[in-house]
């Protein structure tokens, strides 16, 4: 292991507090450091000041497309009228559990950061738009604005500095598509959860017709950090400089100990799942991970084990994947390969929006002939028909949910051929029973 990452590896930032059962309530948050933040800036600091220190940073967007945060802030254009933050709390990825345990464990975190991005861009109205199976964490963040509001922190004239901003929850109805950033504005809108053609960006022309900010829940929960810490600090946190920070990453599948773990961006895909994971399953060999979210195009155990892929932004990018939504899946070798990229197909099928045909019809084609091959009905044409149908599902459409699924079913069929074969050659699953003891 890179060894100043070694030392880094117990550096908590975002869930620092995870293990304190007083964050929730502001009492607690206070007295763990919280609201010191803003303390330090309102009416103290210049809001270009802030974004500036956000820029230095070099915070990246946690949410899926890694976007710098400061950068994407400085888009708004300085103008009369109102602005809004858009708190992506729609955590709809397969495989990322994480933005629920911030809002749960440490809401207050979120509040916080809300507020500063609010201040940086001169915003003053905020919308945490919630996925609506999540009630807890729902609560927990209502029960906090509660707090912040009456202890003055959310409201008129914050902390006597001229700043005023008010924040609401909103829940949605568990659409992955409204994670999308306009399908999420859309939806605020009270429409249906359609996304949007771009450009425009809604950094001009958002919520309302209005300059919208959209930022996922770790992303802006960073933000009290590096306010009381420093950009410098944070920057010394990962890999170099385009990878700063730490990521929650949320590891599910064939791990002996599978959770979220906070670590610096830049360690290998085998240092997390050897490490703090405890190993793959049972000592089973790895077959495959998935590293950002279902979207994230699936790594084979070669990349992991011997070209020894890093968990940052840029380095996945390089191996043709993407860091996405933290979401680490990690299939060994009982894992099948159809199956897993037939049950993928079977979630963005059902999840497209259906405004673009390539996405609907390309969709259920996709996961319809998976399903044949799966079920030893496959077609010897068939492998050729996906090849076909991935290029069209690709830059077609109006969001990226089709290049999604394309960049996942391609992955799998390219990287698996032989797995793909046999099932077809086979008529059965190679590997029997789909799931093993
Ligand atoms: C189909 C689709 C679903 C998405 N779902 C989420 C989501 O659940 N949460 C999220 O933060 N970002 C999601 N995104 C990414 C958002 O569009 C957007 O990039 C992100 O919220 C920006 O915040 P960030 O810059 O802080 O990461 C999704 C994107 C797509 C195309």
């Amino acid at each position: 292991m890179n060894q100043r990452l070694d030392a880094l590896v117990d550096e908590k930032i975002v869930s620092g507090r995870f293990g304190n059962p007083e964050a929730p309530h502001i009492d607690g948050y206070e007295a763990s450091g919280g609201y010191r933040a803003i303390r330090e800036i309102f009416g103290k600091l210049a809001p270009k000041a802030v974004t500036g220190i956000v820029r230095a940073s070099g915070l990246r967007g946690r949410g899926g497309a890694g976007f710098p945060c400061g950068l994407k802030w400085s888009f708004v254009p300085d103008m009369e009228g109102p602005k809004y933050l858009a708190v992506n709390a729609d955590e709809g990825e397969p495989g990322t559990f994480k933005d629920r345990e911030l809002m749960l464990r440490d809401p207050h975190q979120l509040v916080e950061g809300i507020l500063i991005a609010c201040y940086a861009v001169g915003i003053e109205k905020a919308y945490i738009y919630i996925r609506g199976e999540f009630a807890a964490p729902a609560r927990a963040v209502n029960k906090a604005l509660a707090e912040a509001y009456e202890r003055g922190y959310v409201g008129e004239n914050i902390l006597g500095s001229g700043f005023s901003c008010d924040i609401h929850t909103h829940m949605g109805a568990g659409a992955y598509i409204c994670g999308e950033e306009t399908g999420l504005i859309e939806s605020l809108e009270g429409k249906r959860g359609h996304p949007r053609l771009k450009p425009p960006f809604p950094a001009i022309v958002g919520l309302y017709g209005r300059p919208t900010v959209v930022n996922n829940v770790e992303t802006l929960s960073n933000l009290p950090h590096i306010i009381n810490k420093g950009a410098e600090w944070f920057a010394a946190i990962g890999i170099d400089e385009k990878n700063t920070g730490t990521r929650i990453y949320c590891v599910s599948g064939h791990v002996e100990k599978p959770g979220l773990y906070e670590l610096p961006l830049g360690l290998t895909l085998e240092e997390i799942i050897d490490g703090p994971c405890g190993g793959v399953l049972r000592g089973r060999a790895l077959k495959a991970v998935i590293p950002g979210g279902a979207s994230a195009p699936v790594l084979t155990a070669r990349e992991v084990r011997e070209e020894r892929v890093r968990m940052d932004f840029d380095a996945l990018a390089r191996a043709g994947s993407m860091g996405g939504s933290g979401g680490i899946i990690v299939m060994d070798e009982t894992a099948c390969m159809v199956q897993a990229a037939q049950r993928l197909a079977v979630f963005f099928e059902h999840e497209s929006c259906g405004q673009c045909s390539v996405c609907r019809e390309g969709t259920g084609w996709v996961a319809g002939i998976l399903a044949r091959i799966e079920d030893g009905h496959g077609e010897p044409d068939d492998l050729a028909t996906l090849n076909s149908i991935d290029p069209n599902m690709r830059g077609n459409t109006i969001c990226v949910l089709s290049d999604a699924c394309a960049m996942m079913f391609g992955a799998f069929v390219n990287k698996f051929r032989s797995e793909f074969e046999a099932h077809i050659e086979g008529g059965r699953c190679p590997l029997g029973s789909p799931y093993p003891a």
